[in-house]
Order: structure tokens, then C-alpha cells, then sequence
């Protein structure tokens, strides 16, 4: 018994031990699939508070999201007091989240999904809560003693954030999580400074490669660069259309465990079509974005629950490959409409985007795009068989993309 009790606890505390291993080495079972979750800045920006969360958890039961895939909450801006305690932690904002985050996480868990939290590389957040510069180590092991299992990392700060590079700023933050003794999953938005698609996969599980996306699917009012090397100076918002077009220079940077994040979406949010939702989220699943639902849960019509919760769309995106699609220049036809492809086990997927407010007819031949010879295509919208396995002809509607998985 002796013996065998003492076999056991060795066992007991290897297994302990192993994530913290895991993480300092830098190997990390986190990310082997773009992440999946629910962010609460673009419904409900700073206001998040523990009724909301109580409510999302619900819904993501009732509303088939948990077995959709969806797994992370993720309390953004606003979850934290404007203050440290006196002895200099983080501490959550006392009236929105009374019970604490560590009685949070535990709920949170029971339900059998997990908690992200959100911080900043400067001194301060974009909301002015308190940010983790200078802090890095002491935050980390606060949110490991919570319980937390994601950590979003922005770049706002007020002075300081911008006196470093962010190679500095999000490498101590990745430094101090793997310190933590607890496998936290490290989402950097860096909003595309210093075009993170060359470093970001060193430091992060994720990456933002833009400013936020708006609720607008094409006008750009704010948004300051509409190509992904442009010099970017603030988080100023772009459209859905723009942050797709950003991607046609970059999504060849997407790489399994390190994913380019395109930001949360506004599927349910914004007064979208049902086309233009559509090819939000099927742009997002293809490029292997990480899929953050943005909504407020409490008012999603069926039509965006029936986008985000589509088994064969979410299948795109969590493939075993882990490839993004590519933008297939020849083949698309410049401001009129696109064509993008790529790997999935079995095949490859196609998507045919017309970019226009009017209806256009487009045809395609999928041999031609040289990712092998077709032997079935679905269209995954509709479920509908091509009769045609080697070429689509048709009509598309305003700002409509087809997604076609193709046999091989
Ligand atoms: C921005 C970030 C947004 C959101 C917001 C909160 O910098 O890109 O996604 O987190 O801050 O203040």
C-alpha cells in the first residue's frame, strides 16, 4: 500500500506540474483550433457586469452554442475597478461583479466552459481601469489564482504602452502567464502595429491584425488603413469588407496554434443581411479567425443564430489542417467579386464572394484553381449537391458568398 500510495501521489503531482512544464517550455496544447467564444465589449462595451455573464451562460446552453463549439466567456474593458487594492492588485469592479472572479471562474467552470478576462499592456486600459505595465508577473499569478483561462492583451496604456515596442510589452505579459503555473490561453490585440503576422506567432495564441471591426459592412468612416502594411496608429475601426480585404495580403502568415484574429464579430450585432452576415462568418471560419461571438445573446434573431451555430461553416474552421484560405487573384475579379481557397481534410473549400449591392453572375471552374481533381461539391449554405462537380455557374446575391467544400 505504501508503495503504491507513494506511486500515486508521484503520479498526482506530475500531472500537476505538467502545465507549468508545458508552458515554460512553450509548448502548449491551447490554439491547436482557431478559439471559440463570446466577448462582451461589442454588445455591452464597459458595462459588462455578473447579470450579463449569468445570462450568456445560460443562453449558451439553450441556444445549442456550447455544443456548437463555443467555450470561452470573456469579460472584456469594464470587469475591473478603477483601482488596485491598497497593497497593489487587480481587483474586479465590486458592484458589477459583487461575488469576485475567482467564485466567477468556478461557475463558470461548473458549466463546463471557461473564463477570459481582459488587461492592458500600459498603464492603463482603453477604459482607464488599471493596466498591467510594470505589473506583468503579479497580474498573471492573480489571474491564475482566480482561475482564469484566457487573458485578451491590449494596447491602449495611455503613455507608456507607446514608449515600448510591443514585442516588449506582449512578451513580458507572455513571460509572466507562463510563470502563472496555469495554462492560460494569451490573446495579444495589438490592433496590426508593427505587423505582428512577422512576430506575434512567438508571443501570442492569437493576434489581432487590425483595428476593432464595426457594426458598418462596408462604409469606412473611421477606418484609417484599408491594406494590412499600412501604419496603423490607433484602434480605429474598419468595416467587414475592409478587414477581409486586409487578409488578402496576410492570411498566408495564419499558422496552426498562433492564429491571426480578425477581431470579435458582429454577427447579431449590426443591422447586417442575412448574405452579409453570412459572409462575415464564413470569411471569418476560412481564414481561421478565432470565432467570438459579439452579440448580446438576449436578442439574437434566428437567422444570426442559425449563421453562427452552422455545423458545416464552424467544421471549415475548426479542420484538422488548420490552413486558411488564400485569395486567388486570377480567378476573382477586382472589386467586383472574390475568390478564395483552400486545404480542408478531404479537399478543399472555395469561396465565392460578390462584393457588389446588386446581384452578379459569376462562373468558376474548381479544377483550374490546382488544389486537385473534384470529385463531389457541396455548397454549405443551402446543403445543396452541384450537380456539376467541376464548375459553378450562377447567380449570386447582393454581398453574398458561397462556400463550397470540394471532395477530392
Ligand atoms: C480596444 C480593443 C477592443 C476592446 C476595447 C476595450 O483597444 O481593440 O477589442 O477590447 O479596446 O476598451
Amino acid at each position: 500500500m505504501g508503495r503504491n500510495y507513494q506511486l500515486f501521489s508521484f503520479r498526482l503531482a506530475i500531472l500537476a506540474i505538467l502545465p507549468f512544464v508545458r508552458s515554460v517550455l512553450g509548448g502548449s496544447s491551447l490554439a491547436q483550433k482557431p478559439q471559440m467564444g463570446w466577448n462582451s465589449w461589442n454588445a455591452f462595451k464597459a458595462t459588462v457586469n455578473y447579470t450579463i455573464v449569468q445570462d450568456v451562460m445560460e443562453r449558451f446552453d439553450t441556444l445549442g452554442l456550447k455544443e456548437a463549439g463555443y467555450e470561452y466567456v470573456l469579460l472584456d474593458d469594464g470587469w475591473a475597478s478603477y483601482n488596485r487594492t491598497s497593497d497593489g492588485y487587480l481587483q474586479a469592479n465590486a458592484t458589477s461583479f459583487p461575488k469576485g472572479i475567482e467564485a466567477l471562474a468556478e461557475e463558470v467552470h461548473a458549466k463546463g466552459l471557461k473564463l477570459g478576462l481582459y488587461g492592458d499592456s500600459g498603464h492603463y486600459t482603453c477604459a482607464w481601469r488599471p493596466g498591467s505595465w510594470g505589473y506583468e508577473e503579479r497580474d498573471a499569478q492573480t489571474f491564475a489564482g482566480w482561475g482564469v483561462d484566457y487573458l485578451k492583451y491590449d494596447n491602449c496604456g495611455g503613455f507608456q504602452s507607446m514608449t515600448e515596442a510591443p514585442q516588449i510589452r506582449f512578451g513580458a505579459m507572455k513571460n509572466a502567464l507562463a510563470l502563472s503555473g496555469r495554462d492560460i490561453f494569451y490573446s495579444v490585440c495589438g490592433w496590426g502595429y508593427q505587423f505582428p503576422w512577422h512576430w506575434g506567432g512567438d508571443i501570442g495564441h492569437s493576434y489581432r491584425m487590425s483595428g476593432d471591426i464595426t457594426t458598418s459592412f462596408t462604409n469606412e468612416t473611421e477606418c484609417q488603413c484599408k491594406t494590412a502594411y499600412c501604419l496603423n496608429t490607433g484602434y480605429a475601426g474598419c468595416s467587414v469588407l475592409t478587414i477581409i480585404n486586409k487578409m488578402k495580403e496576410i492570411s498566408k502568415y495564419q499558422t496552426q496554434g498562433h492564429w491571426l484574429d480578425m477581431d470579435m464579430l458582429e454577427v447579431g450585432n449590426a443591422n447586417f443581411t442575412l448574405y452579409q452576415q453570412q459572409t462575415h462568418f464564413a470569411f471569418w471560419a476560412a481564414l481561421k479567425s478565432p470565432l467570438i461571438i459579439g452579440a448580446d445573446l438576449s436578442k439574437l434573431s434566428n437567422d444570426s443564430l442559425a449563421v453562427l451555430t452552422n455545423k458545416a461553416i464552424i467544421s471549415i474552421n475548426q479542420d484538422a489542417l488548420g490552413e486558411p484560405v488564400m485569395y486567388k487573384e486570377a480567378h476573382s475579379k477586382e472589386g467586383l467579386f472574390q475568390v478564395w481557397a483552400g486545404n480542408v481534410e478531404g479537399g478543399y473549400v472555395v469561396l465565392l464572394l460578390n462584393e457588389k449591392s446588386y446581384p452578379q453572375t459569376v462562373s468558376l471552374s474548381f479544377a483550374s484553381l490546382g488544389l486537385g481533381s473534384p470529385q463531389k461539391v457541396v455548397e454549405l449554405w443551402s446543403g445543396k449537391t452541384l450537380q456539376d462537380a467541376n464548375s459553378f455557374n450562377g447567380t449570386l446575391g447582393s454581398y453574398q458568398t458561397l462556400v463550397f467544400r470540394v471532395q477530392t
